[in-house]
């Protein structure tokens, strides 16, 4: 028997209705693979802000640095700033676990009605690079209230953290479609860009069996949307990187399909496995969210955990489900979140 130790992150809304279904399928497909999972669960959400003044407590990362995986719901809630809930605990966590990669993968599946009218056979994954970037602290603003009042954001891009997420990219495409598109947008923004290209470059020609691309960032939007079926991994920047994989999952057919998982390759630090999407307020609550996103999330993190076969169990599960039709009404089916997630325990034999 394997065993693992969880830290779990419900957060705020269905954050809190889609991490135990994921739970549910990780320890059914578990017992199958000899593999038992023992889950800690932490408050960590708006509502402890709105109560305590913090999203985690000060020691929040030490107590979850020696677990094996983190798995997290979402976090936001209206009447707390986004960005007190994304910088008190998603990026501290991100950054200080150096999980520089957040791996986005994108499919069209069965049962998952697309808004594209001839998304045939799409698969693609998209590669965020994850802890700098576009989103830094560094910047300020001056003359505020002022007709001259400015602002000025910096973004950083070094060269380890450019080349590490790369390399990632290059070496995931070699495990799969053989082809890389950097996404860049080198003919506007002259330093940080020209720098990125230059980089991937230099990575390209250590895999010379991959065919390497590079769109500017508005041309690849377009090109996700007239022809996502020639894509096999997207490599981006932190601001590139969030937006492509937002447009993708839509592009998929529903954000709450979509998985992430914020990945630090050495795994010097655990991993952190979240589905994109948010807490969605407007549906809290009631039963209904879909909990795939979730499911496949947890179904990430067995694959980085050394368990390609259970993994593939738990996706094959959660995707017959909706082949034969069972899904949420985001999806425009009719089950609720419990009755979805029956379906696909009964497909693991659970
Ligand atoms: P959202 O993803 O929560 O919701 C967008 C729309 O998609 C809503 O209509 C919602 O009902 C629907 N939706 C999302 N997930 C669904 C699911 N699993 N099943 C069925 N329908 C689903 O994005 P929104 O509304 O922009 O953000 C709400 C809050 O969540 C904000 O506070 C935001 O900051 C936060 N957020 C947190 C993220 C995270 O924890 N990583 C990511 C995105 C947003
Ligand atoms: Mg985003």
């Amino acid at each position: 028997m394997t065993s693992y130790r969880i830290a779990l992150i419900p957060g705020d809304g269905i954050g809190t209705e889609v991490l135990p279904p994921a739970q549910a399928l990780l320890d059914a497909v578990g017992k199958r693979h000899g593999i038992a999972f023992a889950y800690d669960s932490f408050d960590w959400s708006c509502e402890r802000y709105l109560a305590e003044g913090a999203m985690m407590p000060d020691d929040g990362l030490d107590r979850i640095r020696h677990h094996d995986a983190v798995l997290l719901g979402a976090v936001g809630w209206p009447g707390v700033p986004d960005h007190v809930s994304l910088w008190g605990l998603l990026i501290p966590i991100r950054r200080s676990f150096q999980q520089y990669v957040n791996l986005r993968p994108v499919k069209v599946l069965d049962g998952v009605p697309s808004p594209l009218r001839d998304a045939g056979a799409v698969d693609f994954v998209v590669v965020r690079e994850n802890v700098e970037g576009e989103y830094s602290e560094i910047g300020g603003r001056l003359g505020r209230g002022t007709p001259d009042e400015l602002a000025v954001q910096e973004a950083v891009f070094t060269r380890k953290g450019v080349t590490r997420v790369v390399e990632y990219a290059y070496a995931l495409a070699e495990t799969r479609g053989q082809h890389v598109t950097s996404a860049t947008k080198s003919n506007g923004i002259v330093h940080t860009m020209p720098f990125w290209d230059e980089l991937v470059a230099e990575v390209a020609r250590r895999h010379p069996a991959v065919r390497g691309d590079k769109e500017h960032i508005d041309a690849l939007a377009a090109k996700l949307v007239l022809a996502p079926e020639s894509f096999d991994v997207i490599v981006g920047s932190n601001l590139f990187g969030d937006i492509l994989s937002d447009l993708a999952a839509a592009v998929a057919g529903s954000i709450g399909v979509a998985p992430a998982a914020n990945l630090n390759p050495e795994r010097e630090f655990p991993s952190m496995f979240e589905p994109v999407h948010g807490s969605a307020p407007d549906i809290a609550g009631q039963g209904k969210a879909n909990p795939l996103g979730a499911l496949w999330s947890a179904a990430m993190m067995l694959d980085h955990l050394g368990h390609p076969e259970a993994s593939a169990e738990l996706l094959a599960a959660a995707f017959g489900a909706l082949a034969d039709g069972i899904s949420t009404a985001d999806l425009g089916g009719s089950a609720d979140t419990d009755g979805y997630t029956r379906a696909v325990l009964d497909r693991v034999g659970a």
